[in-house]
């Protein structure tokens, strides 16, 4: 039994400590911990939402629709795009899987930014192919260094706007303007799991390129973050047909679960839920952005337009596991070469205050 030489050294995502592990490990009861360490949408999801998935679950029985046609026919009338320029997949996560199946190989390659979203490298690794990584600038993308490493073999380049794990955005005009560059042998991938929450001047609408037919631009973009269904596992991609067409052959026939697209159909009729998480957020950003650099000597951060700030501690992970025994679990950042920073979810008023007064206190 021999599996795939590359496997056997395939590295493996470390994804936020869940809470119920932590308070396992650490004789916690599970209210008692704040976990700040995965992006997640701390209002819980839409109550919309919620009574979508109850009401589908007296039909658990049944095999999704595995098109998601009704929720594919809302999103693509909101998005103003077609039914057919829509994919979905469990969670934004699965789609970037999708795009190896088939644009990645021994032979082909994908451009992507150091600093940036580490599932991209992964999925490189798992079809044994490669990603060449463009140095950061500013925390953020290079895009015109992410132009330059792009080779023949170059299948994909990906963009992750606001970026994880720093938080930055490019402005919507460089990303047009990066668009252009783009040679058509190369799938532009924008990744937009955090869309939602930069103000307007610094949103990109990228999919005016795809109702416009241009066929080498794709976003993704997922229920997991503002709308809060991570548990759900559900996100989606806006693209060209052609390249929706491959996404679908790639995915197995029910790989989006019928709670899952229900409950992400109803949250799309929550104007109220997204706008409360959005505000939650944004004043949740502002106190971590006049506090921080109040404490401790004051704390650097990279500014953020996403659900998350970036924040020099010194010593990430050592900091990480002080503030786990304070029942709050945060990111360490040393898989990201960056192991002086931790990453902090954005999350209530009561839960931002608790994590800075930690954060105080441990690095007295
Ligand atoms: C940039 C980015 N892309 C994709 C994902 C994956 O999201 P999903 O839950 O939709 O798989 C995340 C989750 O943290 C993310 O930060």
């Amino acid at each position: 039994m021999t599996p795939n030489p590359w496997i056997e050294n395939l590295p493996v995502y470390e994804p936020g400590r869940p809470i119920e592990e932590v308070a396992r490990e650490l004789g916690f009861n599970l209210d008692e911990i704040i976990k700040v360490a995965s992006n997640e949408n701390e209002l819980g999801p839409s109550p919309k939402a919620v009574a979508a998935m109850t009401a589908a679950a007296r039909e658990m029985h049944r095999y999704p629709d595995g098109g998601c046609f009704y929720l594919k026919t809302k999103l693509a009338a909101r998005l103003g795009t077609g039914a057919g320029n829509l994919a979905f997949g469990a969670g934004s996560n699965e789609l970037i899987e999708f795009l190896g199946h088939i644009f990645l190989s021994p032979q082909t390659n994908m451009v992507v930014s150091d600093g940036s979203f580490a599932v991209y490298r992964l999925v490189a690794a798992l079809f044994n192919s490669r990603a060449i990584v463009a140095p950061m600038k500013n925390f953020g993308h290079d895009l015109d260094a992410m132009i330059a490493a792009i080779t023949p073999e170059t299948r994909l380049i990906v963009v992750c706007n606001p970026n994880n794990p720093t938080g930055t955005a490019l402005a919507p005009d460089a990303l047009d303007r990066f668009i252009e560059k783009v040679p058509p042998h190369v799938l532009a991938v924008f990744d937009e799991a955090y869309f939602e929450y930069p103000p307007d001047a610094m949103r990109a609408d990228l999919l005016k390129h795809v109702r416009a037919g241009r066929e080498n631009v794709l976003l993704l973009r997922t229920f997991s973050k503002i709308y809060g269904l991570a548990g759900l596992r559900i996100g989606y991609a806006i693209g060209h047909e052609r390249i929706i067409a491959a996404l679908n052959r790639v995915r197995q026939p029910f790989n989006v679960g019928a709670m899952s697209a229900a409950a992400a159909a109803a949250a799309l009729d929550d104007d109220a839920h997204l706008a409360d998480s959005s505000r939650v957020n944004f004043a949740g950003l502002r106190f971590f952005e006049k506090n921080l650099p109040q404490i401790a000597g004051g704390l650097e951060y990279v500014p953020s337009f996403a659900n998350f700030i970036l924040v020099k501690t010194g010593r990430g992970r050592e900091v990480f596991n002080t503030l786990q025994k304070r029942k709050i679990i945060v990111r360490p950042m040393d898989g990201y070469k960056l192991p002086d920073w931790i990453r902090i979810t954005i999350g209530t008023e009561a839960q931002n205050t608790a994590v800075l007064a930690a954060l105080r206190e441990v690095l007295a």
